[in-house]
């Protein structure tokens, strides 16, 4: 086969592979992973033919390069040591931890370090066997850091791009971690690095001032090449978004409409819904939101006639401590605050541990009177982004931590310090009572900045910068000037 042209690399393919009932038969399916990275690159991989270098989401299967739906698809093994080292282990209870502020406690293990270059390595000879002559390659995210560098020694003919969908921290915590330089060399093998705030990018051009000494004029890099030269890497923010047109058509949907209402109904019609969708982790505030809308249960300023929380929260990384803590601590949470409010016809909270389909997702919000996203620390948060679309009918309040990335673009949202409890439950207030006339005010401006910056247009200035750093490239891989 002849290589591609545009290669993404990603720590998950695009799709999951789903065991039959009877695991054992080796027997399954592959079902489209429900994630936004698909929804905006499938276009472009299909118009360039591209190629998909990923994890197919369990220890120990091997698959052949594959074609699934029009998208061709290289499956990269991790077996079961690869996915508690490199997965659950440096990325999940390294780097995760570490780059959200320290909500949790990073562990520094030098066995998961060596496993993260392994598999590094391992994903990067991938890319570099089905990339064409002067392709385009696209790495994704945090579990990958190193893949651009990597890449750059095997394939200097190729032009690299890297996407940092998590915050990138102040330099006061980054330069904890004990691999902290070799962690820059590695991204700085891209020549567009991108970011989803621009204090992100700010935080990453002090870190290599600091530990590289390279010097940086935003939103360059000046980088030592190989040959004793210098090459110049971009550095800067890409807000990530979603395809706004997908969640107003789903809103429109008159079915979606209806279970919406069924929604309703079924939680015994309280006066207002409140809803907070996150994947069970301790960087979206969830323990936060519930001690404020407990506290106000428990002062009588709501009862639960009033308002419904519904937490819907995803399973994710279930076999780290960190993860299995917070479950435990949330359930009993929401075991109390039910326990001490809850009557035959209503709840307080209606938590759900499962995920959802997309448009049993957009029934939600259209059902939802009032989206909590109290993110402690958040790349983006899409969610947000999501409820924001689906309300075509200019409803609802969206009550947004400044701690997500959305909060730089979404600003006529009630935004909070969810640290803050005694001001998140005045805001949980406001965002009750606010008159229809406030709310569509806000809603407006919200929807017109979602509409308007779709994942299509971050993912076309994205791949515009990357071809603007290939124009200047000479033909053997270096560039013409620096
Ligand atoms: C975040 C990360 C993604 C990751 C996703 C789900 O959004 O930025 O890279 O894929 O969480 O986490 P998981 O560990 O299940 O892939």
């Amino acid at each position: 086969m002849s290589g591609s042209e545009f290669v993404v690399v990603a720590n998950r393919l695009p799709v999951d592979w789903v065991p039959d009932e009877d695991e054992g038969s080796g027997e399954g399916a592959w079902r489209v992973s429900p994630g936004g990275l698909v929804t905006a690159l499938e276009p472009l991989m299909r118009s360039t033919d591209g190629a998909w270098v990923g994890w197919p989401g369990k220890a120990d299967l091997e698959f052949d390069r594959f074609e699934f739906d029009g998208m061709d698809l290289v499956p990269v093994a991790l077996s079961a040591d690869d996915v508690e080292l490199y997965y659950e282990g440096f990325s999940n209870d390294t780097i995760w931890p570490l780059y959200h502020d320290v909500i949790a406690e990073p562990r520094y293990r030098r066995v998961w370090w060596d496993a993260y270059g392994r598999v590094n390595r391992r994903f990067a000879q991938a890319a570099a066997e089905v990339a064409a002559e002067g392709a385009t390659v696209w790495v994704h995210d945090y579990q990958l850091q190193l893949v651009p560098k990597l890449l750059r020694e095997k394939r200097p003919d190729l032009t690299i791009g890297y996407f940092h969908h998590i915050p990138f921290p102040a330099y006061g915590l980054y330069s904890q971690l004990p691999w902290r330089r070799q962690v820059l060399e590695g991204l700085l093998g891209a020549d567009v690095i991108g970011f989803q705030r621009v204090a992100d990018a700010g935080n990453f051009a002090r870190a290599i001032r600091r530990l590289l000494r390279y010097e940086t004029r935003a939103p360059h890099i000046v980088v030592p090449d190989a040959d004793g030269g210098t090459r110049t890497a971009v550095a800067r923010a890409f807000p990530i978004s979603i395809a706004a047109d997908s969640y107003i058509d789903l809103a429109q949907r008159p079915h979606v409409q209806a279970r919406a209402a069924e929604i309703r109904a079924s939680l015994g019609n309280p006066s207002k819904i409140l809803l907070g969708v996150d994947r069970l982790d301790y960087t979206k505030g969830i323990r936060h939101r519930m001690k404020a809308f407990g506290e106000l249960l428990h002062e009588g300023r709501i009862t639960v006639e009033d308002a419904t929380l519904v937490q819907v929260a995803s399973p994710s990384r279930e076999r780290v401590g960190a993860y299995m803590q917070l479950r435990d601590e949330i359930e009993l949470t929401v075991g109390r605050i039910n326990g001490d409010f809850d009557t035959m016809g209503h709840t307080a909270i209606r938590y759900l541990h499962q995920g959802y389909p997309r448009d049993e997702m957009v029934a939600l919000f259209l059902a939802a009177d009032v989206m909590l996203v109290t993110a402690l620390r958040d790349g983006m948060n899409l969610v947000a982004k999501e409820y924001v679309a689906s309300r075509i009918d200019n409803r609802g309040v969206l009550v947004l931590s400044e701690f997500a990335g959305a909060a730089d673009e979404l600003t006529s949202a009630l935004r909070v310090n969810p640290h803050d409890i005694d001001t998140l439950k005045e805001t949980i207030m406001q965002a009750i009572e606010m008159p229809p006339g406030e709310q569509s005010r806000r809603m407006r401006p919200l929807r017109r900045k979602v509409i308007d910056n779709d994942v299509a247009k971050w993912s076309r200035s994205f791949l515009d910068a990357l071809a603007a750093a290939r124009s200047q490239k000479s033909p053997r891989g270096r560039r013409a000037r620096a």
